[in-house]
């Protein structure tokens, strides 16, 4: 019998939403104490979006997801799956998965969200892979959005310069033929979580007491350990899944990795030994939009990068946790 040839991912569409207030570090040197020079030279970051009290991270969520789904010509009605990564939603439940699922009108559409910190977007297509692979569902909705200003200390110049908020969704629909992500590796390190991490203040009230009123947790960051570890972090997942696929780096045509920092990039870029302008960057645009930066990178990269049908695409993530993924994509 001849055998069936394998399912597999297909972008089918892409769409972003980013808030219209723009911040310069200019701004920024008003609110703390710094630069423009130190945050361009040891971030590359120029300018960041920060959303207004209306644009939450559901409504950004929404708005990416609508321009997703008309791209890819499909109603809300089509999708088989809602999957959100965020590390800051606007309640723990309902997920922001069944609030955008609502707003859209996808009603008995399952829905859930993924937290993995910067790293859960991939993670997140490497979920929807499976589920593609074996038939449970044809048309997945992802979506990556985050309002990072409600969680930085905006008095910390170590933190606040680096962040932004905005929202970036991709369809993925199963192809038959089409290899989609031809391998990937991830893995976590649960026991380096407080280089990187943002408490939730209500767990520290007792479950029968309610809880004192207390000032939000900010994000708490050892900025130069968790520089080492992305590198190497990013740089080990990306070899490995290379190897795994028998792929050499001359034939990627694109790296598109986490934008924390243009010198992260640039290190990982020069630890894999690739060229560095085929390598997607638009941290000066947005800053760090942790789950939001990949989903609008992909949105971003297609024109930018001139990427065309069956190009070879790494993705590679790496967040608190410490989480990190990456993803070999055939676009
Ligand atoms: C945070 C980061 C930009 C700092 O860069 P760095 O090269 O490590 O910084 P340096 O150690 O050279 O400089 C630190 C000094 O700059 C100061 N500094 C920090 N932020 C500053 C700012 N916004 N403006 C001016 N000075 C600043 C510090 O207070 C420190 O001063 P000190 O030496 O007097 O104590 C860098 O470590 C980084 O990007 N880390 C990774 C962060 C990240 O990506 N997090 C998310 C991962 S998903």
């Amino acid at each position: 019998m001849p055998s069936q040839p394998e399912s597999g991912m297909q972008i089918a569409g892409t769409g972003i939403y980013l808030p219209s207030r723009i911040v310069t570090n200019h701004e920024l040197e008003k609110l703390v104490e710094t630069t423009d020079e130190w945050i361009l030279t040891r971030t590359g970051i120029k300018e960041r979006r920060i959303s207004s009290k209306t644009e939450t991270s559901t409504f950004m969520g929404v708005a990416a997801a609508k321009q997703a789904l008309a791209q890819a010509k499909l109603a809300p009605s089509d999708l088989d799956l809602i999957l959100v990564a965020t590390v800051t939603p606007d309640s723990f439940f309902p997920s922001s998965a069944c609030r955008i699922s609502a707003e859209l009108g996808a009603t008995g559409c399952p829905a859930f969200d993924l937290q993995a910190a910067c790293s859960g977007f991939v993670y997140g297509m490497i979920v929807a892979d499976q589920f593609l692979r074996s038939g449970a569902a044809r048309n997945i909705l992802m979506v990556g959005t985050e309002r990072l200003s409600s969680v930085v200390d905006w008095r910390d110049r170590n933190t606040c310069v680096l962040f932004g908020d905005g929202a970036g969704a991709v369809i993925v629909r199963q192809t038959v033929g089409s290899k989609g992500i031809i391998s990937f590796d991830w893995g976590a390190d649960g026991a380096s979580a407080d280089l990187l991490h943002l408490h939730n203040p209500q767990s520290r009230g007792l479950a029968t007491q309610p809880p004192a009123p207390l000032a939000p947790d900010c994000i708490v960051m050892a900025g130069k350990e968790i520089f080492k570890q992305a590198v190497n972090a990013m740089a080990d997942s990306a070899k490995r899944t290379l190897k795994k696929a028998g792929v050499k780096l001359d034939d990627v045509k694109c790296v598109i990795s986490h934008q924390a920092n243009i010198r992260i990039i640039d290190a990982l870029v020069d630890k894999l030994k690739f060229p560095r302008e085929r390598c997607f960057a638009n941290v000066h645009r947005y800053g760090n939009m942790s789950a939001a930066c990949i989903p609008v990178a992909l949105h971003e990269a297609g024109s930018e990068m001139k990427l065309q049908k069956g190009d070879k695409v790494l993705l590679v993530a790496f967040g608190g946790g410490l989480t990190w993924a990456s993803a070999l994509l055939e676009w």
